[in-house]
């Protein structure tokens, strides 16, 4: 046996038997330091190199590559879906923390109201989310080309909670109240604004969301529908959605069970939602990033929907700079959103200031199309708390 054989049969026995004499505490989390500082989580410690021990440390390092900032955001979106039930396990346990704090004396009040039991079944509720979120997950790895041992450190659970609040709204039956609010008047405005165009007409969706209205959209208009999404959150998800179902209503999931303020009944945190409530079979070319950047060539829609999506801008002027760039001259822009603006938006602008602004950008707004109208999003039906946002509906063209 060569002497650096022996080297590493040494080393393996030292770091085994040390990693079985220590208490095993869930995975181990290490920075790799490598260009793109990406932090990779290792499942198996005894696969780390050790420093200076003369191993070839090629040989031993398990998950090492370089990132570019796309695949982070990606894995970043993997690593929350996969360890979803971590998190929700975390919040159940936090409630039961709580409800144990209970004097002893008042816990056969609280057992006669049946209230002990939502804890188990909000765990047994969230193991059966984690089984489809880790599908999702499973599937974005084999579309994207990572393997499972590779995670970000830290999971960004907010991902999951968007995906939650969109499929409800956008996929599911419970969601129909809210699509039929805020669909028609975007589908009237095209069908009205375009009925002159002869042959295909093509239409851009930035922000798709989850893509109930791009779909919507390609159902309804004879058309080809091109849409942009930045987050890989509802990318993957979606890319899940289109590529894993087979019937309607196939997957189950409980949006709400960690969500335990403001229900009606014990059992609305466990309502379920199934979705989706039809095939997304309507042919949408979805191009994964930035639509400020992934749209080099100007003057190619004739009509471009922005539905709840111009007050997620950091700068509503390149957003409208945009638009009216894709637009082909004569071309139809259709807004309907609110105007809540992020705290990263360097201006907050009111209705009136966008619509100002609009027409020194190019566009000639039609005042007669504009209404305020009253929307809900991914809202719980039988909730007792309704939040609504008096949405702005316009049209414009470009000049
Ligand atoms: C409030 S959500 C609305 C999504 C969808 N329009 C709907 O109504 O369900 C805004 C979406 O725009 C996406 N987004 C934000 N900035 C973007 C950009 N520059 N390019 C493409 N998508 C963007 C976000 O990731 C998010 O999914």
């Amino acid at each position: 046996m060569s002497r650096r054989v022996i080297r590493v049969l040494l080393l393996l026995i030292v770091v085994g038997v040390g990693g079985w004499l220590l208490p095993r505490s869930g995975p181990l989390s290490i920075n790799l330091n490598v260009p793109l500082p990406v932090t990779v989580r290792i499942d198996n410690p005894h696969a780390l190199p050790v420093p200076n021990s003369g191993v070839d440390v090629e040989e031993l390092k398990p998950t090492l590559r370089t990132l570019s900032s796309k695949q982070l955001s990606i894995l970043t979106s993997i690593t929350a879906f996969s360890r979803y039930l971590e998190n929700a396990l975390n919040i159940i346990a936090y409630r039961e923390e709580q409800f144990g704090q209970l004097p002893s004396k008042q816990k056969p009040l609280a057992e006669a109201i049946g209230y002990s039991t939502h804890l188990e079944d909000a765990r047994s509720c969230a193991r059966e989310n984690a089984k489809i979120l880790g599908k999702v997950a499973d599937f974005a790895r084999d579309t994207y080309g990572f393997s499972p041992e590779e995670q970000t450190t830290e999971a960004h659970y907010e991902f999951v909670g968007d995906f939650l609040g969109h499929v409800m709204r956008d996929w599911s039956d419970e969601g129909r109240h809210e699509r039929a609010v805020i669909f028609p008047p975007i589908l009237k405005a095209l069908e009205e604004g375009m009925s002159g165009i002869r042959g295909k007409k093509k239409i851009l969706v930035p922000g798709f969301g989850l893509g109930r209205l791009a779909h919507e959209i390609a159902n309804h208009e004879d058309c080809i529908v091109d849409a942009c999404e930045l987050d890989y959150g509802s990318i993957i998800a979606y890319n899940y959605l289109i590529n894993q179902t087979i019937i309607p209503f196939e997957h189950t999931l409980y949006p709400y069970l960690t969500k335990w303020q403001y229900q009606q009944t014990g059992k609305g945190r466990y309502k379920s939602v199934r979705f989706p409530d039809v095939l997304p079979t309507s042919r949408v070319n979805l191009v994964e990033g930035d639509f400020l950047t992934e749209f080099p060539d100007s003057e190619q829609y004739d009509a471009i929907v922005t539905l709840f999506f111009i007050d997620v801008s950091e700068n509503i002027i390149d957003f409208l700079s945009t638009i009216h760039r894709l637009l082909k001259p004569g071309g139809l822009w259709i807004n309907l959103g609110p105007l809540k603006w992020g705290s990263f938006s360097h201006m907050q602008l009111s209705a009136e200031e966008v619509l100002d602004l609009a027409e020194r950008l190019g566009f000639k707004v039609d005042h007669d199309s504009r209404q305020s109208i009253d929307a809900v999003y991914g809202h719980q039906v039988g909730s007792l708390l309704k939040f609504t946002y008096v949405t702005q509906f316009w049209t414009a063209r470009k000049i």
